[in-house]
C-alpha cells in the first residue's frame, strides 16, 4: 500500500479526495494524506479535529472482492493493524472500543471512518479514513474534547515520528489485508477481540437512529457486534 501517494499540504478532507479518486478508477493501495484538514469528517456526521503537523490524516483506497455486507470487517481489520503499528512504534498496547475507536488510558487517540462505493452484490471501493492524534499536547486539543481525547505523545511522554508510524500502519494493514483475502475474517476477528475492551461489558452502542444498551457478547463472522439487551434479545449492530 502507499505506492500511489497523493500528498497535500491542506485539504478539506482526505476522505473526499479519496472518494473522488476511487470513482475515477484509482488503483487499490492509493493513499491520500495531508498535513491539515479544514473539514475533517468523523463518524455519524461528526467533525474530526485535524490541526496542522501534529497528526496523521489519511485515506486509503481498497478494492476488495467482497459483497458490501462484509465491509465492516475491513474497519475492524484496520483497527487491529493500527493497534499493532502503535505497539510496534511506541511499545504501548492500545484498547479498541467498539466499533473502531482506539483508546489509550480510556481516551481516544485514533478514529477510523469507512465509506463504500458499491452495488448491492459487489464492492467497487472501500475508502478507509484514518485519523491519529500523534504529537498534540493537551492544550492543543479544543477544550470540549480534552477529557475524552489524547495523543500518542501525551501518553508516551515523548514526540513520535509521524513518517515512521505511517509506514508501520501501511505495512501492518497490507499484511492483514492479504491474510484476510487468503484466510477470511476469522483470524482477524480473534486479534480484534484480543484488543477489545467492550466484550463481556455493559455498553451503550449508538445506531443511526438512537442507541441500544446491553452486554457486548462479541462480534459475528460478518464483523457485527452482538449485543444482548435486558430482555435477553440479541441485537446485531
Ligand atoms: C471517527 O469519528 O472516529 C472517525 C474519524 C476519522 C478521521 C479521518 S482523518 C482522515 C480521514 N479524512 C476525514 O475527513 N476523516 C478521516
Amino acid at each position: 500500500f502507499g505506492h500511489f501517494v497523493h500528498f497535500e499540504e491542506e485539504v478539506a478532507s482526505t476522505q473526499k479526495i479519496a472518494l473522488k479518486l476511487a470513482y475515477e478508477g484509482a488503483k487499490e493501495g492509493t493513499l491520500v494524506i495531508s498535513e491539515l484538514q479544514t473539514a475533517g469528517r468523523g463518524r455519524m456526521g461528526r467533525k474530526w479535529f485535524s490541526p496542522k503537523g501534529t497528526g496523521i490524516w489519511m485515506s486509503l483506497i481498497l478494492r476488495p472482492p467482497i459483497p458490501p455486507q462484509k465491509a465492516p470487517q475491513l474497519t475492524l481489520l484496520t483497527a487491529v493493524a493500527i493497534c499493532q503499528a502503535i505497539q510496534q512504534v511506541t511499545g504501548i498496547v492500545p484498547d479498541i472500543k467498539w466499533p473502531n475507536d482506539i483508546l489509550l488510558n480510556g481516551k481516544k487517540c485514533v478514529g477510523i471512518l469507512t465509506e463504500l462505493q458499491a452495488d448491492p452484490d459487489r464492492v467497487h471501493s472501500v475508502i478507509i479514513g484514518i485519523g491519529v492524534n500523534v504529537n498534540q499536547t493537551v492544550e492543543q486539543f479544543p477544550e470540549d474534547i480534552r477529557t475524552i481525547a489524547t495523543s500518542l505523545a501525551i501518553e508516551k511522554g515523548e514526540r513520535i515520528k509521524r513518517a515512521r508510524l505511517v509506514q508501520e500502519i501501511l505495512l501492518q494493514l497490507e499484511k492483514l489485508y492479504h491474510q484476510y483475502l487468503q484466510h477470511g475474517f476469522r483470524p482477524i476477528k480473534l486479534l480484534w477481540e484480543g484488543y477489545a475492551v467492550s466484550i463481556g461489558k455493559k455498553i451503550t452502542a449508538r445506531t443511526l437512529n438512537g442507541s441500544i444498551k446491553g452486554t457486548a457478547l462479541g462480534i459475528t463472522d460478518e464483523g457485527l457486534l452482538m449485543l444482548e439487551d435486558e430482555d435477553k434479545h440479541i441485537h446485531y449492530i
